[in-house]
């Protein structure tokens, strides 16, 4: 009889154990460990008997045009220009964010075959969807199934140029005895995949849900084994969708695509600036605009903050869209360089229209937005807020300066408050610019 052996690996990041764990050693999650079934295999090498092909790179010819474009913008500019041939794309996102109607969307309009592989949904769903999306291709064949060596026949039989896998959790090899969605079958179906794509010269794209708090399942060992991760995310008040690139063999990370999901499907939002301004006549205090940079693109979006007084002895620090400990370091800047009392308040900032963002250009807009909720003084709305703080109260200039700019003009603003360091780079003339060296100038000039 043969023994079988078992290991307990985490769903999460894939850390292996041979003994139950209730919290992995490795990426801190709780309960995430389950047993599976490892195969064994010999491990020693086997000489090569087939043929084998090594070329000059001078040889080899290849170019960028290859990629496969989906003709949506948005999508296409994230991947840096469109779909690999060979490569595999994982697009990972919360249940119900749309991720299906982004793979359909994307592939349904291609002049290349597609092959979609749905796990999850059945022939006629994913019909209506397509009626519901108004795509109408010949080209576009549709298989309901959920194992693999089924799909990789379906691969060989119509050769299709893009394969879709919705989604990875539900494939199963039958090879292996663990159950569908389990690390070893999402790996395992994962690597036959790139084995496929690679051979075939096709793009597969595989869907994947997150399932704790920001992961796919078995995300670790996915990210490393495909080309390019994509997190399609969005906050369910907002009809807004953020495809955002977390890993890009071949193109920039800092890439983000904006779409609106709409009855008719995802709509892509070419002017995002416009969007996460909430109503421009509306003068509120704690609301400061700021020109922040993603990827390539300029985006004017909102810092809104609200201060109140607290009745207990510790205070709340909630922040959406803004990095928590960034705060931190911003109320402490704020007490000790800008003279603000904050020590008893709550403080509470959002990104207005669900946006998150990470680059330290918008701290002065956060630290403003926070003087302007606590004073209850309104900021000017033609006025945008750029510039980095550093701990000792500092602005520092930031980069793309140029461009920043130029998007507040586009959109009609007419007062720039700016790093001082950045003052000689501008080459708007519309927009008045006031240089300030530190925060607490910067709080004089802005009200
Ligand atoms: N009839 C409709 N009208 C408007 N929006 C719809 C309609 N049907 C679906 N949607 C939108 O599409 C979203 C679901 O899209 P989709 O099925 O592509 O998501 P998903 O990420 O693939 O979900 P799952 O995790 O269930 O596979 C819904 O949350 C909703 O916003
Ligand atoms: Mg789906
Ligand atoms: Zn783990």
């Amino acid at each position: 009889m043969k023994k079988t052996k078992t290991k307990y690996i985490c769903s999460s990041c894939g850390y292996e154990s041979i003994r139950w764990l209730g919290k992995c050693p490795e990426c801190e999650c709780w309960e995430s460990f389950t047993e599976e079934i490892i195969e064994e295999s010999k491990r020693s090498t086997k000489p090569f008997k087939g043929k084998i092909k090594v070329q000059k790179i001078n040889e080899i010819t290849a170019n960028e045009t290859d990629r496969i474009t989906s003709g949506i913008i948005e999508f296409d500019r994230v991947l840096g220009g469109g779909l690999m041939p060979g490569s595999i794309v994982l697009i990972g996102g919360d249940p119900g964010i749309g991720k299906s109607t982004l793979a359909m969307q994307t592939t349904a309009k291609l002049t290349d075959k597609v092959l979609y592989v749905t796990g999850e949904e059945s022939t006629k769903q994913i019909k209506i969807r397509s009626q519901r999306l108004n795509l109408n291709s010949d080209d576009f064949f549709v298989l309901a199934e959920t194992n693999l060596s089924a799909v990789i026949s379906a691969i060989k039989e119509i050769s299709p140029a893009v394969v879709v896998i919705d989604s990875i959790q539900t494939m199963f090899r039958e090879e292996l005895d663990n159950s569908p969605g389990t690390v070893t079958q999402i790996r395992d179906c994962t690597s036959v995949l790139q084995g496929v794509a690679k051979k075939n010269n096709i793009c597969v794209i595989i869907v994947g849900h997150v399932t704790k708090e920001g992961m796919i399942a078995g995300p670790k060992i996915l990210e490393h084994i495909v080309d390019t991760v994509l997190y399609f995310e969005g906050n369910s008040n907002y009809s807004y969708r953020i495809l955002r690139a977390q890993k890009n063999r071949y193109g920039n990370t800092n890439e983000i695509g904006i779409f609106e999901m709409k009855q008719t499907g995802l709509e892509q939002i070419l002017n995002p600036s416009k969007i996460f301004l909430s109503n421009a006549e509306n003068k509120t205090p704690g609301s400061v605009v700021t020109s922040t940079i993603e990827g390539t693109r300029p985006l004017l979006i909102e810092a809104q903050a609200l201060i109140t007084p607290s009745n207990f002895g510790y205070p709340q620090r909630v922040s959406t869209g803004f990095d928590q400990r960034r705060l931190s370091i911003l109320l402490a800047v704020l007490e000790k360089h800008g003279n603000l009392k904050l020590a008893s308040s709550n403080v509470f900032i959002n990104m207005a229209g669900g946006v998150k963002i990470f680059e330290p250009a918008i701290d002065l807009a956060v630290c403003c937005s926070i003087a302007s909720s606590l004073a209850n003084k309104v900021v000017n709305n033609k006025t945008v807020v750029i510039g980095e703080i550093g701990l000792g109260g500092e602005v520092r200039s930031v980069g793309n300066f140029d461009k920043r700019i130029s998007e507040a003009e586009k959109l009609g603003f007419e007062t720039a408050i700016v790093p001082k360091g950045n003052l000689a780079e501008t080459k708007s003339k519309k927009i008045k610019h006031i240089g300030v060296a530190n925060i607490r100038e910067a709080l004089e000039r802005v009200f």
